[in-house]
């Protein structure tokens, strides 16, 4: 239209991974655009890892990887700290739902689990990856809480706020805006609760090799914070939805899980059904819609099978996962033995069986290319260790037939994960005296 920058929407995977492989910061390369998430910038500055382009986001992305890449976070000693702190967590919080059930006197209960899992999600970032000493009570009552309604505040902030102000220099004169400025305040102080350790050498705080003072990393801190928390709740609660409408899958996970209690590299990867599971869940209902992408100069992009495009400078671009991977000549009957709209991580043998996996056939449920995901490696074991427990202690069903996505910064489950547990094993009678 004229006047307008021009928008390109794909769902060809081969673009996708094309326009990605091209996201950096050289000359003539992609950058992401950053319309969808002005909201975002204005809550944690501008001069983050994700919303930043350029240079700039070359230093950011520097700067963050040690911490977080998978040479550092599966070292063997690093590792088995993180995951033992990480497991006792998830036990701790299981164990209240367990004994929620066994004091009930029913052997059945019926719970929505998403801000369960937010809840646990926030503790294992905060307390064993930050170093933070936040009580779970705080976590579950008023930073959980308090950073939802910031997210939904950036995602209206977004679409809205067309003046650009950030929220702190907006008049607290109605109830509304000056309970946003409370949860603001909240979010800041969870920001110094994990930025506090780092002197101490807590945590990550270890691997982490800068001089920059601690103000210069407050915005990427809470890019990580709200970011993380979105994703990996909707990884796990994605994972455990799909569970909760196929038993079949769910038994084979549990046989899976069973024996394993160090949810290591090694561990994990004899665990095969449940990888599959886990790359299933992200093909079908990846975290994020669309990945967008900016075009900085006039740029031809060509497919691994030589298909070439001219992309147009200035042209918006919304690179269509969620589309992508529901898309039957991609991911249909022909190509894996089930149809693209179906859950079936038995797909994953057969395209293995093929000579393919998820290197080459790809979901980009972490992005792809230069900037994928940094926090891959962790997100990836939180959400292993949290679905791997919860399968091993209850047998679950999902109240609701369909499993609906609702839309937000990332996408969940519509019923907020809806569930009726029961205990695998029954706890053993109590002996009366
Ligand atoms: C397990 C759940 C997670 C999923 C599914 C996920 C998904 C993604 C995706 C798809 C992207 C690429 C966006 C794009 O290409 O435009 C991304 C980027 C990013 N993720 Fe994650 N993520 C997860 C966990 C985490 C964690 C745990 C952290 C940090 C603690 C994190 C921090 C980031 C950052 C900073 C970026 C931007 C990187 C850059 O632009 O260079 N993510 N994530």
């Amino acid at each position: 239209m004229p006047g307008f920058a021009p928008v390109l929407v794909t769902r060809d995977p081969g673009l996708i991974r094309a326009i990605a492989t091209a996201t950096s910061d050289q000359p003539g390369d992609f950058d992401r655009d950053t319309l969808p998430s002005t909201g975002i910038a204005r809550a944690t500055g501008a001069d983050t890892l994700l919303f930043a382009n350029g240079p700039l986001w070359r230093r950011q992305r520097k700067l963050a990887a040690p911490p977080f890449g998978k040479t550092t976070l599966f070292q063997p000693e690093l590792f088995h700290e993180f995951e033992t702190t990480f497991r006792h967590t998830v036990s701790r919080r299981l164990d209240l739902l367990r004994n929620h059930l066994t004091t009930s006197g029913q052997n059945r209960l019926r719970v929505q689990l998403e801000p369960e899992i937010k809840s646990v999600m926030l503790e294992m970032l905060a307390n064993n990856f930050f170093g933070a000493e936040l009580p779970y009570e705080d976590i579950r009552n008023r930073h959980v809480p308090a950073l939802e309604r910031v997210i939904d505040h950036i995602v209206r902030d977004t679409v809205t706020n067309r003046l650009g102000v950030p929220v702190h220099k907006l008049p607290g004169f109605s109830k509304a805006i000056a309970r946003v400025q409370a949860d603001y305040a909240c979010f800041e102080q969870l920001t110094d609760a994990v930025l506090a350790p780092r002197k101490a050498g807590k945590g990550l705080w270890r691997q982490f090799k800068s001089d920059a003072p601690d103000e210069a990393l407050r915005s990427n801190i809470k890019v990580f914070l709200a970011g993380a928390l979105e994703a990996t709740t909707s990884f796990a609660s994605w994972t455990i939805s799909h569970l909760a409408r196929n038993a079949a899958a769910q038994e084979r996970v549990f046989l899976d899980v069973k024996e394993i209690d160090d949810y290591s590299p090694e561990h994990l990867a004899g665990a095969r059904y449940f990888d599959s599971v886990l790359n299933e869940t992200l093909r079908l209902t990846p975290s994020l819609y669309f990945l967008p992408r900016r075009a900085t100069a006039d740029t031809w992009v060509e497919t691994a099978d030589q298909r070439k495009l001219m992309i147009p400078q200035g042209t918006h671009i919304l690179l269509d996962v969620w589309h992508a991977n529901r898309h039957e000549d991609h991911w249909g009957r022909e190509a894996t033995g089930y149809s693209a709209i179906d859950f079936a991580p038995e797909r994953w043998a057969n395209l293995a069986a093929k000579g393919r996996d998820s290197k080459d056939i790809l979901h980009f449920g972490f992005g792809h290319g230069p900037r994928v995901c940094p926090g891959k490696y962790l997100g990836h074991l939180e959400v292993a260790l949290v679905v791997g427990a919860f399968v091993k202690m209850f047998t679950f069903q999902a109240v609701n037939r369909d499993n609906r996505a609702k839309a937000g910064v990332s996408t969940k489950p519509l019923d907020g994960t809806l569930l009726d547990l029961q205990l695998r094993q029954q706890p053993a009678p109590v002996a009366v005296s």
